[in-house]
């Protein structure tokens, strides 16, 4: 019941009662069920959608230490290439967040969605796609995604300390800079706090970090999915032991390529809408997702591909008001860390400059989160608050209006430490 004494500036969770959250996902869906058909450019791959929009693409494989084969995203130039060719860019590593894929950045469509705004002014944009995710190889050089539980053994420690990792490595080799930004939407920015906590001479490599709606400290979320997994997490860690497999949602739905989904979504407008509610769950009042249906298939077939073990990774910090590692259990926690209770990441240890980005509405990151990490991070030199007080977490990727509130800040921040400018220690703000 511990969840009931959060409260918030937005509502109070008090009264939300789970049984009516429940209902209303269930409900609502079933009034509002309008059809989902024939969406054009639905089922196309990243790569085609790139192209489709003007814009170059290249699919660089890359394999992690621990053996996963992903798959990173690069748009080395904007619809127009620049001539003389400049090959010494500035590369920028975009990373999604939890159940997040490199598709979801591109809903804003050419000019405004973030990786064209950046490669249309010069940047060179990657786009980070998590081991499991949307990845176009989902592979591990053993390992059988589809039958071995071991595949989906990770949470977002393995995902930032393996896989940013390994991309940023190989971004740095094929790119021949010295650093890479790095900017992290939601959980993305989680997983390289956790790599640059845990592996420090990483902070060597990242020129900055900038957190979209994104902080090491997750304290004070009151996101009504989010609360009610808290929650729930018990019942949840029982679900998940029920699949073998291990993953969020049982394979056969969360699998876009299979039939299955391809069928309910096309077939039976109740699916779709039970699951567009759960999307709009997680928040979204100013955004693309509220104005523009047709755009919610796309966002929607690239929903969870994630292991259950990063959602409960993510509660347990919520809920400890802690930055630590995955709880195993006493007993797998001894045998793992060599104590009982699982460690804190070494917030001290992340000295790379960081740069966050907050919205007041933000549910999941909230300014008190933010400003707690201010405080206790090395190296914090950027602050922006977002001028628009409907401003969701999700609208850093799906908002209509993200190019002018949230990339154009961003670039110019970019273009400013390219440019060697240097910032002193970001202050806490004084109405917080
Ligand atoms: C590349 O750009 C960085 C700054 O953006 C500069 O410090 C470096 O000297 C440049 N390297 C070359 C080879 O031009
Ligand atoms: C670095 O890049 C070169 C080609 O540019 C490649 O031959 C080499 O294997 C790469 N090294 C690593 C560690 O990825
Ligand atoms: C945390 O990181 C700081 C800075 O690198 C270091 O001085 C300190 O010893 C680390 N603490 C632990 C517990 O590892
Ligand atoms: C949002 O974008 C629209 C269209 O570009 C523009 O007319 C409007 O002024 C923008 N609003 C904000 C708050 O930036």
């Amino acid at each position: 019941m511990q969840v009931l004494v959060y409260c918030s500036k937005h509502f109070c969770a008090e009264k939300m009662h789970a049984v009516t959250l429940i209902l209303l996902l269930t409900l609502v869906p079933l009034v509002y069920s309008n059809k989902y058909e024939n969406i054009p450019d639905y089922a196309l791959k990243l790569e085609e959608r790139i192209e489709k929009h003007g814009y170059p693409v290249e699919i660089h494989q890359i394999i992690t230490e621990d053996g996963y084969i992903l798959g990173a995203y690069r748009i080395p130039h904007g619809v127009k290439k620049e001539e003389p060719e400049n090959r010494n860019k500035s590369a920028v590593l975009i990373v999604h967040g939890m159940g997040g894929a490199p598709h979801n950045f591109l809903v804003l469509g050419k000019e405004r969605a973030a990786p064209y705004y950046f490669a249309d002014r010069g940047i060179d944009v990657w786009l980070f796609a998590a081991r499991a995710s949307e990845t176009p190889f989902k592979k591990h050089i053993e390992l059988d995604w589809d039958k071995d539980p071991e595949f989906w053994a990770h949470s977002f420690h393995e995902i930032g300390i393996y896989d940013v990792a390994a991309t940023i490595d190989y971004i740095l080799n094929c790119t021949g800079q010295e650093k890479v930004t790095l900017i992290g939407h939601s959980a993305g920015g989680t997983e390289f706090y956790v790599l640059l906590a845990d592996r420090p001479e990483y902070n060597q490599k990242v020129k900055v970090t900038i957190g979209w709606g994104a902080a090491p400290i997750l304290h004070r979320m009151d996101y009504p999915v989010m609360l009610l997994g808290i929650y729930l997490d018990d019942f949840i860690k029982f679900l998940f032991s029920l699949f073998a497999r291990h993953e969020v949602l049982p394979g056969f739905i969360a699998d876009t390529k299979s039939s299955m989904i391809d069928y309910y979504l096309q077939r039976h407008p109740l699916w779709y809408n039970v699951l567009k509610f759960s999307l709009a769950g997680i928040g979204s009042h100013n955004s693309i997702l509220a104005r523009y249906d047709e755009y919610n298939p796309i966002i929607i077939s690239n929903i969870p591909r994630m292991s259950g073990r990063q959602l409960l990774h993510f509660l347990d910090n919520v809920k400890t008001g802690t930055f630590k590692k995955y709880d195993y259990g006493p007993k797998g926690n001894l045998k793992r860390y060599g104590q009982k209770e699982p460690p804190h990441y070494n917030i001290s240890a992340i000295t790379a400059p960081a740069a966050f980005f907050n919205s007041g509405l933000d549910g999941e990151i909230s300014l008190a989160d933010v400003c707690e990490s201010i405080r206790r991070l090395p190296n914090p030199m950027f602050l922006h608050r977002i001028p628009f007080h409907r401003f969701t977490h999700t609208d850093y990727i799906f908002g209509y209006n993200a190019t002018e509130l949230v990339y154009e800040p961003t670039l110019q921040l970019i273009r400013k430490i390219d440019n060697g400018v240097v910032f002193p220690r970001v202050k806490v703000p004084s109405d917080y």
